[in-house]
């Protein structure tokens, strides 16, 4: 039975909470459904409100909070954190740390071996359990004060669990970001139209150094801890690394999983062979690995060597880059109509996959790199799939090719290409009449994220273009067992798996549909609020600019790219004839009951809300039908004022548009949402 007494079930709420945070974050194995855990979670904000008294910093509810930071404070390390010397030849590194043991010395050495993972190293301080302070390197004497910045990373727990905690304790480790994260990270970016992270480790210490801790909890930042620091009051120390790591574990501090205690040298190699043979599956970027003598004692008598430990050593793999030779340079036009420079390449080997091609980016970074046919070349890749080209490797002696002329029309429809203000990218604007637009849209609708169409991949829509049994998405639920049978490598059965696939795909989520169109600027994160919002397609296609705008993740310029494509009389035929075969976009359940207590009324936040943050705010005002806005007007229904409120409390009091204080906002929120 919960507790009545609110000190008990506040106790009981952040135990059951950590607990399940712990599970989600650091063993990837979730208790429950991410509902259970969001329900407690209110529970525990809303008696936390109630009992200001009771909130301590280790709360969960503690992650974010607080405003901007004006700078980072220094913080001096009081045990220097190293740096690694590197070291191609593990053989050479034993045979070091068999000389420096001396004559004292007769055995096998025992190493840990871990992975060199490629982001920010940070200390954290942990005073009787609790997260105090966590700082970066720095220079490794003076690093920042990045505790707000650090409790925004769920893995990293704000109390340790378990038994035997010390009095102090400073575990050193990484923050880095999975390549997964990268990815999403960097998509959402562009879908806002913001600038693209350009590797893993960039985005990692990008994201720690934001002076708005707001901005580092929106990344997907994880947290490996590799080190001990300082520990003072422990019951038991450690003798060894390998041990330490263990309490860590123990602790629910995050270590990498693929960490190893081995026997010798031989298990060194051994690691190093395996790891680097699985480089490519792993979900994070590895620059090598850390080879570690594991006893402290035996660290103790090797000593330090300038700023680096005598007792550990980094091995670095070969980096993904390769040299090889540009064949040719070709421009591909994407769904949206981007021109992209790709170079052709004499294929070699990348990380253990041969690459034939690599981005060229745009225009302005082909004619920054100087990148011409025949050129030798750079090719490497960071975190993204894709390779890239890097540089050019100068030859003397060598006549170079032309350099690449910017094209004036579009490769592939003649269409004369267009530049919008502020972007590097050139377009062609021809849209879905452009053969390469077209075949990139209907990949893009098929795809797993957008209709999901099963079986429908690059290469059977390539197959369905050129037979001329395609010329828009809609015609795609035209197909007939008779179109498809007797093309290439169909028969009978895999016709019929399409056209199922395809029927399935009939019945789909608003949200998806609506990515699935390829509206510009449109992505996944839109694409959901739209369909929260409107609820219906009739109503997103019925909405001008000013509503658009009005929702979340819609700015100005994504309400005129919305009401650009469904104003064209083309794309509106396409929609009405996918409807008409049968589609039917389901918007979210909640927003077809209606009748919710906020539905219509729209809301704007200003200043900082102590209690919960403006982004759980806006997710409960939308909860009840709320329209979130970012300006006062006339038809505001109600502003609510955090601490420090902004010019836009002056303007709702101008306007006479009615002002919640905080409190009184969290009272009625409670009591919407019990009434709806
Ligand atoms: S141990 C004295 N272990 O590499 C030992 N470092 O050049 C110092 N790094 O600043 C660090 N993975 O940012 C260690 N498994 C690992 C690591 C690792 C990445 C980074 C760390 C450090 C740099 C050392």
């Amino acid at each position: 039975m919960p507790s009545h007494d609110p000190r008990t079930r506040i106790l009981e709420l952040r135990q059951t909470l950590d607990l399940y945070n712990h599970h989600y974050h650091v063993l990837d194995e979730p208790l429950v459904p991410d509902a259970e855990y969001d329900r407690l979670y209110r529970e525990l904000q809303d008696l936390e409100f109630a009992h200001p008294q009771l909130v301590t910093a280790d709360s969960p509810t503690r992650r974010v909070g607080g405003a901007p930071l004006a700078a980072f404070a220094p913080v001096t390390h009081t045990v220097p954190m190293l740096s690694l010397d590197n070291q191609e030849d593990l053989r050479k590194f034993h045979a070091d740390v068999c000389k420096g043991l001396g004559g004292l010395f007769a055995g096998e050495v025992d190493y840990v071996m871990e992975p060199k993972l490629d982001g920010l190293a940070v200390a954290l301080h942990y005073r009787a359990g609790e997260l105090v302070r966590a700082a970066t390197r720095g220079d490794g004497q003076t690093g920042e004060d990045v505790t707000a910045q650090i409790r925004t990373i769920r893995s990293i727990p704000l109390r340790l669990r378990g038994e035997g905690i010390p009095e102090w304790l400073e575990v050193r480790g990484e923050v880095f970001m999975r390549l997964a994260d990268f990815e999403a990270c960097n998509r959402l970016l562009e879908e806002r139209g913001e600038k693209r992270l350009a590797n893993p480790r960039n985005a990692a210490a990008g994201s720690i150094r934001q002076l708005d801790p707001r901005v580092t909890a929106s990344r997907p930042l994880s947290f490996y801890a590799h080190g001990l620091g300082e520990l003072r009051g422990a019951a038991s120390p450690p003798d060894s690394h390998w041990d330490f790591l263990q309490a860590l574990r123990r602790w629910g501090v995050p270590v990498c999983p693929e960490s190893q205690r081995v026997e010798g040298i031989e298990g060194c190699l051994d690691f190093h062979r395996r790891l680097m043979a699985e480089r490519e599956q792993l979900p994070y970027e590895v620059d090598g690995v850390v080879c570690k003598v594991d006893v402290f004692d035996y660290r103790k008598r090797l000593g330090f060597r300038d700023r680096a430990p005598r007792w550990a050593v980094a091995c670095k793999f070969p980096p993904r880059e390769a040299v090889t030779r540009v064949v040719d340079i070709a421009v591909q036009v994407g769904r949206t109509g981007v021109l992209t420079p790709v170079a052709n390449l004499e294929p070699v080997s990348l990380g253990g996959v041969t690459v034939a091609r690599a981005t060229l980016h745009n225009f302005a970074d082909l004619a920054s790199k100087d990148v011409r046919v025949g050129d030798r070349v750079v090719v490497m890749r960071a975190g993204d799939v894709i390779p890239a080209v890097k540089q050019v490797l100068p030859e003397e002696g060598v006549v170079r090719g032309e350099a690449v002329v910017r094209p004036t029309r579009c490769p592939t429809c003649g269409t004369p290409v267009v530049q919008e203000e502020e972007e590097v990218a050139l377009r062609c604007p021809a849209g879905t009449t452009c053969p390469d637009q077209l075949r990139e849209s209907i990949r893009h609708f098929a795809s797993r994220r957008a209709m999901d169409i099963e079986g429908l991949g690059e290469k059977l829509v390539d197959l369905l273009l050129r037979e001329g049994l395609v010329h828009s998405v809609a015609d795609l639920y035209r197909l007939q067992a008779a179109d498809l049978v007797g093309l290439e490598r169909f028969g009978e059965k895999s016709a019929g798996n399409l056209l199922e696939a395809l029927e399935r795909s009939k019945t789909i989520a608003l949200e998806r549909f609506l990515f699935a169109l390829g509206i510009r600027d449109v992505g996944e994160a839109t694409a959901r609020q739209l369909a929260l919002h409107f609820g219906t397609l009739e109503a997103v296609m019925a909405a001008d600019g000013r509503e658009l705008e009005g929702v979340a993740e819609v700015g100005v310029k994504v309400a005129a790219r919305l009401v650009a494509f469904f104003g064209e009389a083309r794309q509106r035929e396409v929609i009405a004839e996918l409807l008409a075969l049968g589609v039917r976009p389901r918007g979210p359940e909640a927003t077809r009951e209606g009748g919710r207590p906020l539905a219509g009324v729209t809301v704007v936040l200003t200043g900082t809300l102590a209690a919960m943050g403006r982004q759980e705010a806006q997710r409960r005002l939308e909860g009840l039908g709320a329209k979130v806005s970012g300006s006062v007007s006339k038809r505001t229904g109600f502003v609510v004022a955090g601490v420090e409120p902004g010019s836009k409390l002056q303007k709702a009091r101008e306007l006479e548009v009615e002002v919640l204080q905080e409190a009184d906002f969290l009272q009625r929120l409670r009591e919407w949402e019990t009434e709806g």
